[in-house]
């Protein structure tokens, strides 16, 4: 399968419905915190991350998925370095590149900026978020083990970067 159908846009506040309706359906314990996705949001789109955050994807014109790009510090020093601050890709949309696409859409961007470094945080057990992230050149930079206690297991959570 070809990845053409896939394309990406900045969010507009019209993809609010799209994107609630992925996040609430598209996270589970190895991939996010299950306290925070436990799906009684009703929102979006927040003060902090309106949708100049946001790039999404669309499959066949429908928004399928989402990557929040933001600055990782809000001080000079740190400029440069940017953060993803969430990926989600609709569960009947996934293995067919959008999460690839997205990825390759924040490099762009990051470059764009002219940022030295895209950096982001994932879960030990998320092997398919952590083999796309691997694909895209994306290095450990740091292990914290067992640093959450999720349903009971404890999960590693790992430092990862893009140098641009
Ligand atoms: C991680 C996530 C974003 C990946 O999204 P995706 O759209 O399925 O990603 P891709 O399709 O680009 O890649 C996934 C697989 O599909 C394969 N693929 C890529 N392009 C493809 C295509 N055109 N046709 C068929 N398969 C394809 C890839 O090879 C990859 O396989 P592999 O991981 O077994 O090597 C998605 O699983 C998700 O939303 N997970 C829950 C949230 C999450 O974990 N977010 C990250 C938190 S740090």
């Amino acid at each position: 399968m070809s990845d053409k159908r896939v394309t990406v846009r900045r969010a507009v506040e019209a993809d609010e419905a799209a994107l609630l309706e992925i996040e609430l359906t598209a996270w589970d314990a190895s991939s996010g915190f299950p306290s925070l996705t436990a799906g009684d949001r009703t929102t979006f789109f927040a003060e902090r991350w309106g949708p100049e955050a946001f790039i999404v994807a669309e499959l066949d014109g429908r928004v399928v998925g989402y990557i929040r790009l933001q600055e990782k510090y809000p001080f000079p020093e740190g400029a440069g370095v940017l953060s993803i601050n969430g990926l989600a890709v609709a569960l009947d949309a996934r293995g067919q590149g959008v999460g690839s696409v997205l990825m390759e859409a924040v490099a762009a961007e990051g470059k764009r900026r002219g940022a030295r470094k895209i950096a982001l945080h994932v879960h030990g057990v998320n092997t398919a978020a952590r083999r796309l992230y691997e694909r895209h050149g994306y290095v450990v930079e740091g292990t914290h083990p067992r640093e959450f206690l999720i349903d009971g297991q404890y999960v590693d959570s790992l430092d990862l970067a893009l140098f641009l």
